[in-house]
């Protein structure tokens, strides 16, 4: 059963149950207060385990009744044991009846079934079912399930569960009910009911083989102008997917309901999708293109799922990456896609591409490798947690989706969908493991992946070395790749992996070269994947009349830190030549890296500040360039995230990083003002808004040069800032416009952050955005407010409520998270605040209290001195009394 807190859960320790449940029969009489859950189900023994008791899991559950077969079980035979019961039972087969009370208005953990604005949702990914009825709450108990909901007709006229609608009617007493039946089998975790007053957008969409499918995307009425796009988003989805992988939609009908609490983005419940409003809602006026941007991913991301993670789930939770890491690749590879098919031209198609791309490794690298370099540090599949909430992690989602891009680069388009073929042939209504799925790979290929299967047992960010040699005797250039991971927490000794480089050798003029490997016949390729098996290993490349620069790591290859030997001159050369689009801009953000650390180093030890020349030269070429598209300037012109750059410090220290930050957007603000007027007012998006990739990177690079501006804050750019904030035609505009305002020592500010909060008070979403920009806000004056007080201050705005996760990772999440200079402030009250604000958190919310809890989790990095003014906050959250799984396994790893 659930072990004692504390105690780890071991992936070696699996074990097939004695019994599983063939079908599972719920009924729903829903009431705030005393919602009662009969649950029928037929246990039948699994002839594949050892013999055992049959065990249900529960937690949080008023126990009314149960019956075995129709009796009263004899006395001894239920056992209550921690986290359920154990129930001996001596047939093959047994029905079970279990009535149980539950009150979803109490329910503040929004896991389980709980109550958001007067509605009825469920949440039950990774256990929550549990907290509705007894069950074997695990991945791989899959039953056939028929569900009944009642529920007061007034308040909750729409009733939904997963799969079919049979049959609807009203009752006395103003209540009503509904029958819902779903023909496919599926883990507990994918159930899923909503009861609540929504109002749908409906689309009927015929499938690939012809069949006709109802799709619903449910809101609150107030909300219906804002379904649209993720209405088209999921009919997208859907063709992308019979294109691509040649999967249908298996069911008639398929919903998504919008709740506007939830601790997550979304959930691929069977039919039913259960969403954040923030990933569904979206329209010009609220929403940004980013917003457009998330939502159409999103919407992707849980309908893909159908398959990866739906018709075929996870074994165990240890293998969550098998659907997680996959489905994340496959939306990462429909964003890029359709954001090719938005373009106009070849290279403006390599162009999204290379800017999606860019997207994801931004991620990766400020939100996956500090956790790969902290106390949090697990392989893709993990070995052992003891909250699986906390493992729904940046290294399962975002470094998994990694390793399944490698499978895709070392197989091929084809070879990868030969092994989906495969995966889908051999395993669907099965849940498997993350080997079933390589081996699928290896299988479909001919391939051997064993050495590869390391990328699931491995953790920590692996450093690549590139190192060249060239030999004008014999005209060839020698590359020399070697390897090698850190220890991580509980793992010492590292194994070298098996790791695809894509590279190209650049000529003087810029221009790729034609490569041929010593004793191949020439083939032209400009990039090939080099497939790295050791330690070291070295490529010969003839036919090279003068010494080339390497293009290592092309498209990001491999999920890995590339450590090569470039001068200045070598990337403003690659930053204005590698053909590689991605590669182009790393090496404009090596550069920028660079150019930063040394001005905080420079800081620190008091010296004076100096942006070199030569790279203002280099990125004034990029901002003037105007052959480029915009898009992709702006992500090289960007600046790499904080949290990146502060695991790239020797020590981590967040103040003068930030000085660093500021003195460079100043000094390009003021060296380039006048290029940024020009491409400021050449950038104007006339017409219409509409969400498009092109008009969408016009603004995003427009708003990135009046970001660059008001950092100056010359008279022109306050102008130009006051006058997009008021006429913005769109929140994108709008938004940004605030932005740039905030992100100066304008007075300005103040004025802008009122009229947004006026226009905007009663939406929700927007306000999120808010409380983010203040929360967010650098000190650009010594004079200004400290970010705490403002932060606090804002946590007593009427909007702002602890009980929303939303409210919560914007203004709390904002501060510990986007704003490390003003967390980590030198009287530690940044540190006192987290203690307090997590504690309060945990109280209600365990899941949400440990994401703020993982703030503090990389303390170690940072210098000797901010060090000990972090443990004293991270001791007193672990003192704290009656706390979560979640947040003890948090700062109990951070303190080990
Ligand atoms: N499976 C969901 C996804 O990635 C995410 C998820 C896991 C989730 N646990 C959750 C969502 C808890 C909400 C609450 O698509
Ligand atoms: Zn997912």
């Amino acid at each position: 059963m659930r072990t004692q807190q504390g105690t780890p859960i071991r992936r070696d320790a699996y074990q097939p149950l004695a019994y599983t449940v063939a079908t599972v029969d719920l009924d729903f009489m829903l009431d705030p207060q005393e919602t009662v859950v009969t649950n029928r189900m037929r246990c039948v023994r699994n002839p594949d385990a050892p013999a055992g008791p049959l065990v249900l899991f529960g937690e949080a559950l008023e126990r009314l009744s149960l019956s075995l077969d129709g009796q009263v079980p004899a006395a001894g035979q239920v056992r209550e044991v921690e986290g359920g019961l154990e129930i001996d039972v001596d047939a093959d087969e047994v029905l079970l009846e279990v009535v149980t009370r539950i009150d979803p208005s109490a329910n503040l953990t929004l896991s389980g079934l709980y109550q958001s604005r007067g509605g009825y949702y469920t949440q039950c990914e990774a256990e929550g079912f549990r907290r509705i009825t007894y069950f074997p709450d695990r991945p791989d108990i899959m039953a056939r399930y028929t569900v009944r909901l009642e529920a007061d007709a007034a308040t909750c006229p729409v009733l939904l569960s997963n799969g079919n609608l049979l049959e609807t009617g009203t009752l006395p007493n103003g209540r009503h009910f509904a029958r819902w039946e779903d023909p496919f089998l599926k883990p507990s975790y994918l159930f899923a009911l909503v009861a609540a007053d929504l109002k749908a957008l409906e689309r009927r969409v015929t499938t690939m083989t012809g069949r006709d499918v109802l799709l619903q995307v449910w809101v609150e009425a107030r909300d219906l102008d804002r379904v649209g796009h993720a209405m088209d988003s999921l009919i997208h989805s859907m063709r992308w997917d019979e294109e691509v992988f040649g999967l249908e939609l298996d069911l008639d009908r398929f919903m998504i309901v919008a709740v506007s609490d939830f601790n997550m983005g979304a959930m691929e419940n069977k039919g039913l999708n259960i969403f954040n409003t923030k990933y569904v809602l979206a329209n010009p006026e609220t929403g940004t293109d980013l917003d457009f941007e998330n939502v159409e991913s999103v919407v992707a991301h849980e309908y893909f799922h159908n398959w990866t993670g739906n018709r075929v789930t996870c074994r165990d939770w240890f293998q969550l990456t098998l659907k997680e890491g996959l489905t994340v690749f496959r939306d990462q590879q429909f964003t890029a896609d359709m954001m090719a098919r938005a373009s106009d031209s070849a290279d403006a198609a390599a162009s999204a591409r290379a800017v999606t791309r860019i997207a994801n490794v931004r991620v990766l690298r400020s939100g996956q490798f500090p956790e790969d370099a902290g106390p949090m540090a697990h392989p893709i599949r993990p070995d052992s947690y003891q909250e699986i909430n906390n493992f729904y992690t940046a290294t399962v989602y975002q470094k998994g989706a990694e390793v399944i891009r490698m499978l895709h680069t070392l197989l091929g388009r084809e070879g990868f969908r030969n092994g989906m073929d495969l995966y889908f042939s051999y395993h669907d209504g099965q849940a498997v493991t993350c080997d079933d799925f390589v081996g699928c790979m290896a299988e479909a290929n001919g391939a051997d992946l064993d050495l590869f299967m390391r990328w699931y047992s491995q953790a920590g960010t692996p450093r690549l070395k590139a190192e060249g040699v060239y030999d004008a005797a014999s005209r060839s250039y020698s590359l020399t790749l070697s390897q090698h991971t850190p220890a991580t927490s509980g793992q010492p000794d590292k194994l070298p992996l098996h790791i695809p480089v894509a590279v190209g050798l650049i000529g003087a003029d810029g221009a790729d070269l034609p490569l041929q490997l010593e004793g191949e016949a020439r083939a032209g390729e400009t990039t090939r994947v080099l497939e790295l098996k050791a330690e070291s290993h070295s490529w010969c490349f003839t036919g090279i009349d003068a010494e080339p620069v390497p293009s290592v790591l092309r498209g990001y290859s491999a999920p890995v830190i590339l450590d090569i030997a470039e001068d200045d001159t070598r990337l403003a050369f690659r930053m204005a030549h590698d053909s590689d689009p991605f590669n182009r801009w790393d090496a404009a953000q090596r550069y920028m890296e660079r150019v930063i650390l040394a001005l905080a180093a420079d800081k620190a030890a008091g010296r004076p500040m100096q942006v070199p020349q030569a790279f203002g030269h280099a990125f004034r070429a990029l901002l003037t360039n105007d052959s480029l598209d915009p898009a992709f300037v702006a992500e090289t012109l960007a600046l790499p995230a904080e949290a990146y750059l502060l695991e790239r410090m020797e020590q981590a220290d967040p103040a003068p990083l930030r000085a660093a930050l500021i003195h460079l957007l100043r000094e390009l603000g003021q060296a380039l003002q006048a290029d940024f007027v020009v491409r400021y007012m050449d950038l104007e998006v006339e017409g219409d808004y509409r969400y498009h990739p092109a008009d969408a990177g016009r603004r995003a690079l427009r708003n990135l040069c009046l970001r660059y501006m008001m950092a100056w804050g010359g008279p022109t750019a306050v102008q130009l800032a006051i006058l997009q904030f008021q006429h913005a035609g769109n929140m994108t505009e709008r938004y940004g416009a605030l932005a740039a305002l905030v992100q100066s020592d304008s007075p300005e500010r103040c004025k802008a952050l009122e009229a947004f909060h006026e226009r905007y008070r009663d939406d929700a979403l927007v306000l999120d955005k808010w409380f983010l920009l203040q929360a967010g806000a650098w000190r650009w004056a010594d004079s200004a407010p400290a970010t705490l007080e403002q932060v606090r201050a804002l946590m007593g705005n009427p909007a702002f409520s602890l009980s929303n996760p939303n409210k919560v990772y914007s203004l709390l999440g904002g501060y510990f998270k986007a704003n490390p200079a003003e967390f980590h402030r030198e009287d530690g009250a940044g540190y006192a605040f987290w203690a307090e604000q997590v504690i309060a958190l945990d109280r209600n919310n365990p899941q949400v209290a440990s994401r703020m809890a993982r703030a503090l989790e990389g303390w170690r990095k940072f210098t000797p001195e901010i060090q000990a003014r972090i443990r004293p906050a991270l001791e007193r959250v672990a003192a704290a009394e009656g706390l979560s799984p979640d947040v003890t396994e948090i700062v109990g790893k951070a303190l080990a």
